[in-house]
């Protein structure tokens, strides 16, 4: 298969992990024949310094013309104080409403090798959430602004019924090949928005006799993920909410660095991975790249191929069970580099 991908570095650990990604994705295509062709485009910090925009155009086009994009991280504190929508992080959240990048996909899955959660052991034996999380509305993109000589801020949440359907399916499709389970976190005691999100969710449910739908508080949802993380399937949540909760996951997980998602628009992806752009790890080879492969291992079941996807993860697995880790995952005197992580798993597909 040709595919076309555009490529996103980004800012901080970024490149370094897209690197591996790259490497780990040609031993895929040079085993399967397949052919992959890159287009790197700017965005963030380096698309402000070169173009004084953090989206330029030029990448949007690129990005609404190829097969799926490829995302690093993206943040620079650098840049904190900008004005509204020129800062790295307006970026971002500019091409996923230009792509309509409405559902964010976020796996939670435990490898039974790693043992650097803070959880106990017992509590995370086979925990296997997905978040479903809404990317393209809510707090993230209602109006906002200053008044009252700037000492008023104000950031408007908004949902339509629309918006929380169309999600809304994706994750009830979901949990009808999983545990047949959906759980809507929201803040209906207090939110309109999150009233409005029951409501349509709940005749969403009506067509899916087979999945149970539960609700939860975020609040409560939030105690309940380190509490009783393995009584969740599919975790059905707005922007802020998913945000959040996903780096609580992570926990779970052992690390932040360890978790790649999916962004589905109608019929544009971007694979990125959840961490950020980590600028103090930036350019010292520490960098777990293993959430970008397997964004990467995402992309391969998007465009279906499912072979190629399967022996990623395996290879991805083998080389925690190696304990060829970066030290975020790993007691730091027995941990690999960035590039080490990537090379191992490249070798390993090539010798399949
Ligand atoms: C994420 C990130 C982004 C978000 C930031 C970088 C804008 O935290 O993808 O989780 O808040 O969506
Ligand atoms: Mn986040």
């Amino acid at each position: 298969m040709i595919k076309n991908i555009s490529v996103i570095e980004g800012d901080g650990i970024g490149p370094e992990v897209m690197k591996q990604t790259i490497k780990v994705l040609n031993s895929i295509t040079i085993k399967y024949g397949h052919d992959f062709h890159y287009k790197n485009v700017l965005a963030g910090s380096k698309a402000i310094e070169k173009l004084g925009d953090p989206m330029p155009k030029e990448t949007i086009d690129n990005c609404l013309k190829s097969d799926a994009v490829l995302f690093g991280s993206i943040g620079d504190p650098k840049y904190d104080h900008n004005p509204i929508g020129n800062r790295p992080e307006d970026g971002l959240l500019k091409l996923r409403k230009r792509m309509n990048l409405y559902c964010n996909i976020r796996p939670i899955v435990v490898f039974p090798k790693l043992e650097k959660s803070p959880i106990k052991k017992e509590f995370l034996h086979e925990v296997n959430f997905i978040i479903y999380r809404e990317l393209t509305g809510g707090i993230y993109f209602g109006k906002k602004g200053r008044c009252k000589n700037g000492e008023k801020a104000y950031d408007y949440c908004v949902y339509s019924k629309e918006e929380i359907e169309r999600i809304g399916e994706m994750a009830f499709k979901a949990a009808v090949s999983r545990k047949k389970k959906v759980t809507l976190v929201d803040k209906a005691n207090v939110l309109e928005t999150s009233r409005l999100w029951r409501e349509v969710i709940k005749k969403i449910s009506m067509d899916y006799p087979d999945v149970d739908l539960d609700f939860l508080y975020v609040d409560n949802a939030a105690m309940q993920i380190i509490m009783n993380p393995k009584k969740f399937d599919i975790i059905l949540t707005d922007n802020m909410f998913g945000d959040i909760l996903s780096d609580e996951s992570s926990i779970l997980t052992s690390s932040l660095g360890l978790l790649p998602s999916a962004s589905i628009g109608y019929d544009k992806s971007m694979f990125e991975p959840i961490h950020g752009s980590y600028p103090k790890a930036k350019g010292k080879n520490i960098a777990n790249p293993l959430g970008c492969i397997l964004s990467g291992s995402m992309m391969l079941e998007y465009f279906g191929m499912h072979k190629e996807k399967n022996i990623l993860e395996k290879a991805v697995k083998n080389s925690i069970e190696k304990k060829i880790c970066t030290p975020d995952i790993i007691d730091s005197k027995l941990s690999s580099t960035t590039e080490e992580v990537g090379d191992y798993i490249k070798k390993y597909i090539m010798n399949q």
